[in-house]
């Protein structure tokens, strides 16, 4: 699909995001292996957690879905059965790492596969220290999927730590944790989201800079009965929407604001942005609030490294802020992104360049000039097939003076179906 993007004089409106990506996974896996009947409610929508769903009731476990509650039958650490089929994880490289871990700790024999993207995503970074642990499993074609697990002889405890601050990667590794008899444990010295840990009680403790985490078959798996916040990485396009839109007024409400997910708030106030919390609470284990945004002229910043697996899923859409921002930007450090459902830093150079901005692409960053007067041009934009990427186009057109497009535009659905529904809600 080809969605035309018109410029708009100013945004104004309540949105409310959709709920968290990756809470979402977590919850539905982690309800499949407790003993328990979970309910959760504002379960997303959004094709990768649904993935997830369609993974586990192939493993065996009931789930029972009504507008946007999942009850999910759990059937306990030993309860699943093995798949018929492969295990199709979609896009969604966060159900193959996690459940990934989980099949190979229980010794599931399945094959895990992906669409062309995520089969191109490395999983040597799980398959490494999950065969250390004893884990069988390997990929069909080397480092990448489709991954082959079958069953196992038993894990030893160990220590790894981290080579990347990747929270798919420490999790993969603590959720096989879960099947050993001795303590597995995952040293991160950059902590990256902390989700896994939050919603099954897993013990910690700081270690140097960062911290030691510890799973084992002597932690209980919780029932997982909540409500899923709606996703700070989501709402983060109209955070930067809003501000660099003159006049624009914007409440984005229900955000999730764990503090291992919200780097980009710290940098856009940094940036000059405007933006604030409103009606703070706890959702479950998560903390939630309304966001306020008003307009704001930005200055230029130099990305701090050490924040960027705090903001990963945000860099796309403050490179679009830093155009817009004076100065020279940079963001450096970020060779992660080129692992991502595509190479977000030549995706996200090719697409400012577009528009007219000043970009210089590095090995692992990127150099932005930004001006505070920034007309973007109009384009014909491609996404990669990238929600991501889909999304940070269509905010940089909404700030041109003509009608741009955003090709394959359907991709936003990955993790925010109403996308363009609510872009058009708040257009004026
Ligand atoms: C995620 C972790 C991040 C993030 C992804 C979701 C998660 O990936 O980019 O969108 O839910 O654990 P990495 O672990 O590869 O950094």
């Amino acid at each position: 699909m080809i969605q035309e993007v018109q410029p708009a004089k100013l945004l104004k409106g309540t949105i409310t995001p959709p709920p968290d990506k990756s809470i979402s996974h977590r919850s539905a896996m982690f309800a499949a292996i407790s003993d328990e009947v979970s309910v959760i409610s504002n379960y997303s929508a959004a094709a990768d957690p649904q993935s997830t769903l369609s993974c586990i009731k192939q493993l065996g476990v009931k789930v029972d879905q009504t507008q946007d509650k999942v009850t999910v039958h759990g059937v306990g650490r030993e309860g699943f059965r093995i798949p018929e089929k492969p295990l199709d994880c979609g896009n969604s490289g966060t159900t193959m790492r996690l459940l990934g871990g989980i099949v190979a700790g229980a010794g599931i024999s399945c094959e895990l596969i992906g669409d062309e993207s995520l089969s191109s995503r490395t999983m040597k970074r799980i398959i490494d220290p999950l065969s250390a642990l004893g884990c069988k499993i390997k990929g069909k074609n080397g480092d990448f999927a489709p991954l082959m697990v079958s069953r196992n002889d038993g894990l030893r405890g160990m220590r790894f730590p981290l080579p990347i601050a990747s929270a798919q990667l420490k999790s993969a590794i603590l959720l096989a944790g879960l099947f050993s008899e001795d303590s597995v444990e995952v040293i991160e010295h950059v902590l990256s989201r902390d989700h896994t840990e939050r919603l099954l009680n897993l013990k910690s403790e700081a270690y140097g800079t960062g911290k030691i985490v510890r799973s084992s078959r002597a932690d209980l798996i919780p029932s997982q009965n909540y409500t899923i916040p709606g996703d700070f990485s989501a709402a983060a396009f109209w955070l930067v929407a809003g501000t660099i839109h003159n006049d624009s007024s914007l409440l984005l409400k229900n955000t999730g604001l764990n503090p291992s997910r919200i780097a980009a708030l710290n940098i856009l106030a940094e940036m000059g942005a405007s933006i604030t919390t409103e009606n703070p609470r706890m959702e479950g284990k998560e903390p939630v609030a309304d966001l306020r945004i008003e307009p704001a002229e930005l200055t230029a910043i130099d990305l701090n490294p050490a924040l960027i697996p705090n903001c990963i899923d945000e860099l796309p859409i403050l490179m679009v802020a830093m155009c817009f921002a004076e100065g020279t930007s940079t963001v450096m450090g970020a060779e992660e992104l080129r692992h991502k459902e595509t190479d977000r830093l030549s995706a996200m150079a090719e697409i400012l360049s577009l528009s007219g901005a000043v970009v210089e692409l590095a090995k692992d960053g990127i150099t932005i000039h930004g001006n505070k007067d920034f007309i973007p041009l109009a384009a014909d934009f491609p996404s990669y097939h990238d929600h991501r990427m889909a999304m940070a186009a269509a905010v940089l057109a909404t700030k041109s003076r003509k009608t741009s497009t955003v090709k394959d535009a359907e991709c936003t659905a990955i993790s925010y179906p109403a996308f363009w529904h609510h872009l058009k809600q708040i257009s004026r």
